[in-house]
């Protein structure tokens, strides 16, 4: 049987609720007739359209997940979301330490590692962001940081806890206008790391099933390429996944080409 790819996009802070119904609601009709067997579809838009959101894209076709939350069920900690404020508006995954949160927010990787927890604790499906940036590349620093986030963001995670995980690496100098997408040989150099960090972690079973998604200026012309490295198992996508035909196109050639 073939793997299943993941695909899925952020909306980072951009499609305010009427922009995200249209947008889901084109990309559902785009892609309605693709087997969710072969595809793991899901997108990733601001608090405020969750609502909305669940309301005209059916969990069948779209899994929907939030940019950030809380590490707290509740209590005093103003401007912050709960997992439990999650879930009542049917989201089933939340993002963690995506690298504007890390670099442009500040959080360290204690605090991606409470909200981790908390996630795997009210039974979310978790999709850790991890990392280098351009300095840390220059200076071959790059597997070691990978390693350091991933253990640090999921330490205290137990190896059941692996079954809703998945892991997107984004290193920072390839995210936004002025990224530079990695080579897929790159790139599938850090997800062998990644992998055979996991397994160190969790073990060849525990390991082994967490997808890795690669993201960072993934566009038309490098998703295939990408999506064919032996330990990419998806691509997380921003801007060009935020017109529904073309996210569509990436899509369907991803699958031809899987
Ligand atoms: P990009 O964003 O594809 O626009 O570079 C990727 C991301 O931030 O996840």
């Amino acid at each position: 049987m073939k793997k299943k790819v993941y695909l899925g996009t952020n909306t980072k802070m951009y499609k305010g609720i009427a922009d995200t119904v249209v947008y889901l609601e084109e990309l559902c009709r785009l892609t309605a007739d693709i087997s969710r067997e072969a595809l793991e579809l899901f997108i990733i838009p601001s608090f405020t359209a969750l609502e909305s959101a669940r309301r005209c894209a059916p969990e069948a076709l779209v899994r929907l997940g939030a940019q950030n939350m809380g590490w707290e069920e509740q209590g005093p900690y103003t401007g912050e979301i709960s997992p439990r404020m999650l879930r009542e508006v049917g989201v089933s995954i939340v993002e963690l330490g995506h690298s504007e949160r890390r670099h442009v927010l500040g959080e360290t990787d204690d605090m991606i590692n409470r909200k981790v927890l908390c996630a795997e604790q009210q039974g979310l499906t978790i999709l850790l962001c991890v990392g280098e940036t351009a300095e840390e590349k220059a200076r071959g620093l790059a597997d070691e940081v990978l390693r350091t986030q991933l253990k640090a963001g999921l330490f205290g995670v137990d190896p059941r806890g692996t079954e809703r995980l998945w892991v997107a690496y984004e290193p920072v100098w390839a995210i936004g206008e002025n990224g530079v997408p990695a080579s897929s040989a790159y790139a599938g150099e850090r997800h062998a790391t990644l992998r055979r960090t996991l397994i160190e972690l969790y073990g060849p079973e525990g390991g082994s099933r967490v997808p890795l998604l690669y993201g960072g200026s993934v566009h038309q012309g490098n998703a295939v390429e990408l999506s064919r490295e032996a330990e990419i198992d998806g691509l997380f996508i921003g801007r060009s996944a935020w017109d529904a035909r073309n996210f569509a196109a990436i899509i369907r050639e991803v699958l031809a080409a899987g």
